[in-house]
C-alpha cells in the first residue's frame, strides 16, 4: 500500500521527499524528509505537515526535531489508529511526498527565555521533539551551562529515540565537545521496568528528580524550563514550576518557562 496519490500539489506549501524512515516501536517512529533551501526556522518551532493523498490534505502541527542547520528536516511521530494523518504517515517509505506549510512557528524557543544558567527540557514521548532540535544547535550551550533533558514513557522501547539522540550528540564532532559533561538525559518509564521509574512530575514535587541529578531544587534565579507533552502533562508541569517560582514567558515576553501548547492527535 502506498501513501502517495495523483492529487495534485496544493499551492503555497514545500513538497518534499523522505529520506530516511526508522520505526521504534508499534506507536514511535522517526522520519527525515528534504529540505527546501529557503525553509528557515528557529530550533524548537513547528511547523504543520500533511499527505498529497487528498483533495484537502489534513494537516498536523509536527515539532521540528532537526536543528536550523541540518540539510534534511527530522520529526519524530506518533502512530494513532484511525488518526487522519498518522494512519496513513506511519506507512511513508524513502522516496515518497510529505507536504510541509511554508511557516514555522512556535514558543520554545530560545528567545522566550531569560537568561539563566540550568536550562530544563521537560517532556512526555514524542513531545521530546523540539528538544532533539534544541539539543544539536550550539545557541543551547552558548546561553545555558547545562541542559537536563527529561522525558517519561510508557516503557523502555520508546526511550531509544532520546537515548540515541544523547549517544550520538556526545559522539559528534561538531557539539559534541560543546555539550560534554553539560547536557544529561533523564529518562523514566511508568509501565515497564526500568533503571528509573515514575512520571518526572511525581518525582519533581518529591524532589528524587533533582536528588537523582545532584542539582539544587529548581530555583527561579537560575533554572529556566520548556515543556511539550500531553495536555494534561503540560498543566500538572506548569503547576509545579510556578510552585517553584518560575513564571511563564512568550516570544513577546520572555519569562523563565515556556510551554508548547501545539501537539499531535
Ligand atoms: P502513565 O503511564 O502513568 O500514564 P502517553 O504515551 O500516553 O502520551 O504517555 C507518555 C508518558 O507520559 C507516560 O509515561 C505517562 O505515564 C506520562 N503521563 C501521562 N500523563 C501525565 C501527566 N499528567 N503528567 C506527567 N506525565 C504524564
Amino acid at each position: 500500500e502506498t501513501v502517495q496519490s495523483s492529487f495534485p500539489i496544493p499551492e503555497n506549501v514545500f513538497a518534499e521527499t523522505v529520506v530516511e524512515v526508522q520505526h521504534y516501536t508499534d506507536r514511535l517512529f522517526r522520519f527525515r524528509i528534504t529540505r527546501p533551501p529557503s525553509f528557515r526556522f528557529r530550533s524548537g518551532e513547528f511547523v504543520m505537515i500533511g499527505l498529497p493523498n487528498a483533495e484537502k490534505p489534513v494537516y498536523r502541527a509536527y515539532s521540528i526535531a532537526s536543528p536550523s542547520w541540518d540539510e534534511e528536516v527530522e520529526f519524530f511521530s506518533i502512530k494513532v489508529e484511525n488518526g487522519p494523518l498518522t494512519e496513513h504517515l506511519q506507512k511513508i517509505q524513502p522516496g515518497d511526498t510529505v507536504l510541509m506549510r511554508k511557516k514555522p512557528t512556535g514558543t520554545l524557543v530560545l528567545d522566550a527565555l531569560v537568561p539563566g544558567k540550568r536550562l530544563y527540557m521537560l517532556s512526555t514521548g514524542t513531545g521530546v521533539a523540539p528538544f532533539a532540535s534544541l539539543v544539536r544547535d550550539p545557541e543551547t550551550f552558548e546561553k545555558f551551562e547545562e541542559v537536563i533533558l527529561v522525558q517519561t514513557c510508557r516503557d523502555v522501547g520508546e526511550l531509544t529515540y532520546a537515548t540515541e539522540l544523547v549517544d550520538n550528540l556526545l559522539d559528534d564532532p561538531l557539539i559534541g565537545e560543546m555539550a560534554a559533561g553539560r547536557l544529561r538525559l533523564h529518562a523514566t518509564t511508568t509501565r515497564e521496568h526500568s533503571e528509573r521509574m515514575g512520571r518526572a512530575t511525581d518525582l519533581m514535587k518529591s524532589g528524587k528528580l533533582f536528588e537523582d541529578l545532584g542539582v539544587p531544587k529548581i530555583d527561579p534565579a537560575v533554572d529556566r524550563a520548556m515543556i511539550c507533552g500531553s495536555m494534561d502533562m503540560l498543566k500538572d508541569t506548569k503547576a509545579i514550576l510556578e510552585n517553584f517560582g518560575l513564571v511563564e514567558g512568550a516570544n513577546n515576553a520572555p519569562a523563565t518557562f515556556v510551554v508548547e501548547r501545539a501537539f499531535v492527535g
